[in-house]
């Protein structure tokens, strides 16, 4: 049975305002990703994991997909630095996470060691393309990475700030609403009909929808999280019923894994509270690097019920004009000249121009935020 225990049988706090970094000398400057994994292991986000992966875990992870307890596992979550900082360490340091000069965290430094990124890549993103952007990261931040245990001592900005629930707070919320069974929702995209079509499906089958746009680093074509978020308030509300629609940023970064990442977003998503999650088309997918399905063809390589999360996947969902409403190939008859589709360039060229994409495929007022959102924003790519 689906319960919405957290991964790993406890939820992980780690959140220690109050300890003492007075006597600690070494330091490490965080990147964006770091920075956000710090926090999303600090509020138990991330559960089983209390710190960055140690070299077996890290291992674990990336060939088998799991921890070496056996956890389900499928994004190695990991502290990168260059050599040059690494032979300053010693093993047993308290070392100060920073940003900009602020103190974040503490690393309990257990190993440092070096990866084989290539094996990383070939396993976690299925290419070793430095044009895909996760590979491109992977491969642009430090050479070894350090392992071990962490405290977070300060929140990051929190962006978003009424939308920002840890995973005890969610949990809260929907055990206050009388939920037990929640599917969640993961987006980095602005909210589109197939979008709406496939959260509404999901809904008519549980008690609440938790949507969870992820709102850390994307890459730099992707729209901004504040137009995405905006996005999201005038449709739900018009469109939801508040009662069944819980919506809360996911403070994390984008991998772009596609299937590796799918079942990342399913794991964290159930630390959150979630019994189920959809699973799309080309779910965390970028360019052509996955076949449509991937993402929802990995979920077979778990026995049923041991990530303790069922995902719901959803085909390829648009508007049918001779069925005149969404559907997907599998419950529309007619052949694709009867679906609107349009590419996501297509859109923005659109939307950069000021003009409406299709009621069919965009709701009006998720358009007008969208077109406000590029009238100001640097978003030049397609
Ligand atoms: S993602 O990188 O976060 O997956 P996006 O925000 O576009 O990108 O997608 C959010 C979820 O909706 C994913 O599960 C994705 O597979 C699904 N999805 C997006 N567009 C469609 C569509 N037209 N039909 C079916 N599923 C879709």
């Amino acid at each position: 049975m689906i319960t919405s225990i957290p991964h790993g049988g406890t939820l992980i706090q780690r959140f220690e305002p109050n300890y003492s970094v007075n006597n600690l000398t070494h330091e490490i400057e965080l990147d964006a990703i770091a920075i956000s994994d710090l926090e999303l292991i600090g509020i138990g986000a991330y559960s089983p994991l209390t710190g960055f992966l140690n070299r077996d875990n890290y291992l674990s992870v990336v060939e088998h997909m799991r921890l070496t307890d056996g956890n389900p596992w499928s994004i190695p979550i990991t502290l990168p630095v260059t050599r040059e900082q690494a032979d300053r360490l010693q093993l047993g340091d308290q070392v100060k996470l920073v940003k900009e000069g602020m103190v974040y965290g503490v690393l309990t430094l257990e190993e440092k060691f070096v990866p084989d990124k290539n094996l990383e890549a070939e396993k976690v993103y299925r290419t070793l393309d430095v044009a895909h952007p996760g590979v491109k990261k992977l491969f642009e931040r430090g050479e070894v990475y350090l392992g071990g245990d962490v405290v977070l001592i300060k929140r990051p900005n929190k962006s978003f700030a009424t939308y920002h629930l840890d995973p005890v707070e969610t949990r809260q919320a929907f055990a206050d609403r009388g939920w037990k069974t929640i599917v969640g929702f993961q987006t980095r995209n602005p909210v589109h009909r197939a979008h709406e079509y496939i959260q509404k499906t999901a809904l008519e089958t549980v008690d609440g929808l938790f949507l969870n746009p992820l709102v850390g680093e994307t890459k730099s074509d992707d729209i901004p999280a504040d137009v995405r978020m905006e996005s999201y308030e005038v449709l739900l509300d018009r469109y939801y019923p508040k009662e069944r629609v819980f919506l809360a940023v996911f403070p994390a970064a984008m991998r772009y894994a596609g299937p590796r990442e799918a079942i990342f977003h399913a794991l964290v998503r159930k630390n959150y509270g979630c019994t189920h999650f959809i699973v799309g088309r080309d779910h965390a997918g970028v360019g052509n690097y996955y076949g449509t399905y991937d993402a929802q063809k990995i979920f077979s390589e778990f026995d049923p019920g041991e990530l303790g999360i069922q995902p719901l996947f959803f085909e390829h969902a648009f508007f049918c004009e001779a069925c005149g409403n969404m559907a997907t190939p599998k419950s529309c008859p007619h052949n694709s000249e009867h679906h609107v589709a349009l590419s996501g360039t297509k859109v923005r060229e659109m939307l950069r121009n000021g003009d409406r994409p299709p009621a069919t495929f965009s709701r009006r007022e998720v358009a007008d935020v969208l077109i406000k959102g590029f009238s100001k924003s640097s978003v030049t790519t397609s």
